[in-house]
């Protein structure tokens, strides 16, 4: 998305991937976007497909130990959410840089960046057997939480926020109609579990897992059995199961970097930040960040104003942790934590119950849900 927003202003970017093509278009990733990320692709003129194709969802199921309450985003504040896999973005975004002719290399080894703390930075990388370098007024490092750019920074440059939860989440993407026509978050004591989708025709869910969990261990059969006995009785009998396309396990964890410029070095992304998948927010907080990003440094160019760069960082970090809060929050209401006890899980029933019976608390939690941060 920044390497097409500044293409749109005139700016020249080049996209330096580790992977294929095709190992960027296989992977499964989240699902939900919000009314800014739409938008950003309307600006981008790539909300053809996304406008056509996506499903506009009015509200999400939350449900406790089987009694479940339906939040209606669109009464509650009159915004919804748009159901369009990360996958299908990434195609969208592809396909719109192979018709411009905008340049993208694909399978770069040994990428290392330097010279970030000087005017002119220098990003290195290997092709066929090659060495390539690549001079630039800016790097930006959009290249997820195991990338080289944040790994690049002296530590003493950098404060880092962490929490890992101690477990992940196991999902199955399946060629079956969805279980109902909206999200449903469940809490029940055997864990979390989310039942989403991809399309009418293909459903995504989910359970938590232990962190050290194999998902060898885990046979589709075992899978559709778990999911069923997390959800309410109902919606378990009308689950529609079959062979999974694609099952794995993500880690859980919450992080944030603090500044997120050095020099001519920015972050955006996960490189900057992860949030935990519970609300949705980690293709959308990346998706505002850079926004800003191609905004700050098309008024460097037009103004060449220095101080202009100063406002990146400050500007996202404020969106970050709110998302940063929401998340975490979503996370502690809906999973087990075992080190709580049974005095955790009350706690989690009674902050289910005041959600229910607030409609100060529900409006809250559609306004941090649909992005209105
Ligand atoms: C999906 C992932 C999420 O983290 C979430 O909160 C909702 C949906 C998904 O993959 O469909």
């Amino acid at each position: 998305m920044l390497g097409r927003l500044l293409e749109l202003a005139g700016i020249e970017a080049v996209i330096i991937e580790r992977r294929s093509p095709d190992y960027v278009l296989g992977r499964i990733r989240a699902g939900v976007l919000e009314q800014g990320s739409v938008e950003l692709m309307d600006r981008a003129g790539l909300g053809e497909r996304l406008h056509r194709e996506g499903l506009d969802h009015n509200g999400i199921e939350l449900s406790f130990d089987g009694d479940t309450h339906r939040l209606d985003f669109t009464a509650l504040i009159g915004r919804h959410v748009t159901v369009y896999g990360q996958t299908e973005v990434t195609r969208d975004l592809m396909a719109a840089r192979e018709q411009s002719g905008a340049t993208t290399i694909y399978d770069a080894e040994d990428v290392a960046i330097s010279g970030f703390d000087t005017d002119h930075p220098v990003v290195t990388y290997r092709k066929d057997g090659q060495v390539h370098t690549v001079e630039c007024d800016f790097v930006a490092g959009c290249d997820g939480f195991h990338g080289v750019c944040r790994a690049s920074i002296p530590p003493d440059a950098m404060r880092t926020f962490e929490r890992i939860y101690p477990f992940g989440w196991l999902g199955v993407l399946v060629d079956q109609p969805p279980v109902a026509p909206e999200l449903i978050y469940a809490h029940h004591e055997r864990g979390f579990a989310l039942c989403s989708m991809r399309s009418p025709s293909r459903s995504r869910y989910y359970v938590q897992v232990q962190s050290d969990e194999a998902v060898s261990n885990w046979s589709d059969d075992r899978f559709w059995d778990e999911l069923r006995a997390r959800l309410d009785p109902a919606t378990a009998q009308r689950l529609r199961t079959g062979p999974s396309l694609e099952k794995s396990i993500a880690p859980l964890r919450s992080f944030v970097t603090e500044p997120l410029r050095f020099g001519t070095l920015f972050l955006a992304g996960d490189a900057a930040h992860i949030v935990p998948p519970t609300g949705a927010k980690g293709l959308n907080l990346a998706m505002s960040d850079v926004a800003a990003l191609a905004e700050t440094l098309e008024t460097y160019y037009r103004d060449r104003s220095i101080s202009v760069l100063d406002t990146y960082s400050p500007r996202v970090l404020s969106r970050i942790w709110k998302a940063e809060r929401f998340s975490w929050w979503m996370t502690s209401l809906l999973h087990v934590f075992p080190e709580n006890g049974d005095f955790g899980r009350r706690i989690q029933r009674a902050e289910f119950d005041y959600l229910v019976g607030s409609l100060a608390a529900q409006q809250s939690l559609a306004e941090n849900y649909t992005g209105l941060l």
